[in-house]
């Protein structure tokens, strides 16, 4: 089969390579993948940003696909071939609160991920596709869907009449505006240009703030709550955001603590977050049964992710070089044919 590995750090040394085809063993499924896509983490991964957490020399990168069982080993009971399939993020984490152990393997990162022909997945790992989806938009859950659940339902349990604020146009902010929105509650929006403003309002933000233009969005934000401030940052942007979105949080909020995309560390009001019953609340992707969640959620409201382009799989290094630029709206994808 063809596989795209990172042969060593850097995407520049990615190569389509022929690899032996895997064969699924007692317990495990083989999956033809159909697509794939990325998140911004695989960038990090891709020049070594997570340390020994990740192998940093022939892996097979990207944590999201989706595609069609082939065959499935002895004992496996759930699938049989031909079922349409979303691999989960940490294969070993399928409910309940997080440990060690269960967030211990990361596809993409700890071990091999999608962006190959072919792989082999425990049967607890994946997700049954609903009907509505495509390959390519059922790919861009299991990070960037399954963490904006995590943050907005699962965690928060935002619902009608209450106010969350979401930040840029990336797959997790761009996930949270549409479930926040599908909840019944208001969204208010950032971004940096006004078309994409004008996007972000076509999707359901009833509030759009330039951040870059009014670097005292937090301040304009709690404006626009009569005061109050809104019950949940969805907070992607880390380093120059923190700031602004515990100015934004009303009294006993929650700021869902997600990324790092202008920066890993922050100074903190300590006596802000203490007088305002301030949650900072991190959030770390999500288990199995919020993916199955986010995908139901999506067919029973009719609605579908946001892709803004695809490429073939042999074109990964510039579908990377894409996501870094910034100018993406929504999820960056791969077709494997
Ligand atoms: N903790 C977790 O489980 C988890 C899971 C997924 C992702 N993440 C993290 O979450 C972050 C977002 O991930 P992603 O894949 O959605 O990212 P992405 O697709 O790369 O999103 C980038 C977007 O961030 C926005 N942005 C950049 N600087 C900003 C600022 N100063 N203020 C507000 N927005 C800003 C830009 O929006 P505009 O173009 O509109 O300006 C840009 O489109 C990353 O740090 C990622 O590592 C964490």
């Amino acid at each position: 089969m063809k596989a795209m590995v990172m042969e060593s750090l850097g995407s520049a040394n990615l190569r389509l390579k022929e690899v032996p085809d895997p064969k699924p063993g007692p317990g495990e499924v083989l999956v033809r993948l159909r697509a794939a896509s990325l998140n911004f983490r695989d960038l990090l991964a891709l020049e070594g940003g997570y340390g020994s957490r990740q192998k940093s020399a022939h892996l097979i990168p990207l944590s999201d696909g989706a595609g069609e069982v082939v065959e499935v080993g002895a004992g496996v009971k759930a699938w049989q071939a031909g079922d349409r399939v979303v691999g989960c993020f940490f294969p070993d984490w399928l409910s309940g609160p997080p440990n060690e152990a269960m967030m211990a393997r990361d596809l993409g990162g700890m071990e091999d991920g999608v962006a190959c022909e072919l792989r082999v997945f425990g049967a607890e790992g994946l997700v049954a596709m609903p009907k509505s989806l495509s390959f390519v938009e059922a790919a861009a859950f299991p990070c960037a869907g399954v963490t904006a659940w995590n943050a907005v339902r699962a965690d928060a349990g935002i619902g009608p009449g209450q106010v969350v604020l979401t930040q840029g146009c990336g797959g997790v902010a761009l996930f949270a505006l549409q479930i926040a929105s599908a909840a019944g509650a208001r969204v208010i929006a950032l971004s940096s240009s006004e078309e994409k403003m004008a996007r972000l309002r076509q999707l359901g933000a009833q509030d759009t703030l330039n951040y870059k233009e009014d670097p005292d969005w937090g301040k304009t934000a709690r404006k626009l709550t009569g005061q109050r401030g809104v019950d949940l940052v969805v907070e992607t942007g880390g380093a120059q955001t923190l700031k602004q979105s515990i100015r934004a949080t009303r009294m006993g909020g929650t700021i869902a603590m997600i990324g790092m995309v202008s920066g890993p560390t922050a100074e903190l009001n300590l006596p802000l977050v203490a007088m305002s019953s301030l949650r900072i609340h991190g959030v770390a992707v999500g288990h199995r049964d919020h993916l199955a969640q986010s995908l139901a959620a999506f067919e029973t409201n009719g609605i579908k992710p946001v892709i803004d382009s695809t490429y073939p799989l042999e074109a990964l290094a510039e579908a990377v070089a894409h996501v870094k630029s910034g100018k993406q709206f929504g999820k960056v994808c791969i077709e494997i044919a």
